[in-house]
């Protein structure tokens, strides 16, 4: 029996969100239904309301989100009713080029459900990133959903589902840190700090964080920041470069995605050291300098999807590491919100106030 829920969907380019009631159809081969216990709120989301990542409305919103499996379809054997899971976004195929070379985390066919879910009037809804998970239930493929240790809290186990993977993912598989590295990550909103607690995880000696706001540099040193650069009042090249014996660091993460942001990340690390872009920038963004800097400076300018996760390796060992107390995932959450409050976590979200507003069911 399809089942009705609600879910907050974006009904057409830049309005407010609105609460409607959405149908959920009964698991089909390979898919799930998930009950929602907790979802928070990513910048992605405000994108897709905004009509940035595609004009496919309706939207029906939330992708970083914790909950039980509620319904099987056939020929499922992943997960089963009950099951405790944080859902993905990388429900990896098996059979593409990138898997069939053994580097699933790059996986270009991913799956998602079949069926679509919808309005009560029939209009398919576009799941954001696939999950749609603002509501009381969602339709998933099997694959996106990955079994862990239900002692930690959905608000807490969410998170790793996008933005706060992302961030730790970007320190520790793209540019792979390793003990006594120094870091810099440009940016600390929910990505830059995860990057950061990414980098203290494995090891870094020196820690160094940048913004351009000191509240977002004070949040920074609970995440391990070791040493904090205003870069509105400093030149951050210069400051990474007094804090690194005048080298640079071995490894800049650049959280923002903007042309400056990238030139400082270029600019401040050591010779053949790394550069990871997990910050998104926009389409009409352009970088221009000298050809032979690069060729100069040598090491690696890597580009991170999704922290290079593979959702079934990387979350229960993050939660794991959470639960031993390694990890501090709950300094993540600035407030709990109901379904209701989407709109004003986007503002608050939009003035910098939060790391993340976690929606609670
Ligand atoms: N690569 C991925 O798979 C992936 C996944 C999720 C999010 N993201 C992207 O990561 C980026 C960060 O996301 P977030 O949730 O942390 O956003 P956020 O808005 O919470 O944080 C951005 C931070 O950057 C700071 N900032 C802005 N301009 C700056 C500048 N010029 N110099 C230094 N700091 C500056 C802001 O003060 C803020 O603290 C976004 O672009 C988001 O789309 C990427
Ligand atoms: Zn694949
Ligand atoms: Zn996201």
């Amino acid at each position: 029996m399809p089942q009705k829920v609600r879910g907050v969907v974006a009904l057409e380019k830049g309005a407010p969100v609105s609460i409607e009631t959405i149908i959920i159809p009964d698991p089909g081969p390979g898919e799930v239904v998930v009950k929602i216990a907790a979802c928070g709120v990513c910048h992605t989301d405000l994108h897709y309301r905004e009509g940035a990542i595609n004009d496919q409305f309706p939207f029906l919103l939330g992708h970083e989100a914790a909950g039980h499996v509620e319904l099987v379809g056939e020929g499922v054997t992943e997960v089963a009713v009950g099951d405790y899971v944080i859902l993905n976004w990388r429900a990896v195929c098996g059979t593409c080029r990138a898997c069939l070379r053994g580097r699933p985390w790059y996986c270009f066919s991913t799956h998602n459900a079949h069926q679509s879910m919808t309005l009560e009037d029939g209009t398919p809804l576009s799941p954001a990133l696939g999950i749609g998970a603002f509501a009381d239930k969602t339709l998933v493929a099997a694959g996106q959903c990955t079994k862990v240790d239900p002692a930690a809290t959905p608000q807490v186990a969410g998170l790793l589902g996008c933005g706060v993977m992302a961030g730790l993912g970007a320190a520790l598989n793209t540019g792979n840190v390793s003990r006594g590295d120094s870091v810099a990550v440009i940016g600390c909103g929910g990505v830059g700090d995860a990057a950061i607690a990414g980098a203290r995880l494995a090891g870094a000696g020196r820690i160094i964080a940048v913004d351009v706001d000191d509240r977002k540099l004070e949040w920074a040193k609970e995440f391990g920041a070791t040493h904090t650069i205003n870069s509105r009042e400093r030149n951050a090249v210069e400051a990474i470069q007094e804090l690194t014996d005048g080298n640079g660091a071995d490894v800049v993460i650049d959280a923002v995605g903007r042309p400056e942001t990238y030139e400082q990340a270029f600019y401040a690390r050591d010779l053949a050291g790394t550069v990871v872009l997990v910050g998104v920038p926009s389409p009409d963004m352009r970088l221009e300098l000298p050809l032979i800097d690069f060729f100069g400076r040598g090491g690696s300018l890597k580009s991170s999807w999704y922290g290079d996760c593979l959702p079934s390796r990387d979350f229960p060992m993050l939660i794991d590491l959470y639960l031993q107390g390694r990890l501090p995932l709950d300094k993540f959450v600035s407030e709990e919100i109901g379904l209701d409050d989407v709109e004003a976590a986007f503002e608050k979200m939009h003035h910098g106030d939060v790391l993340r507003s976690v929606v609670v069911l």
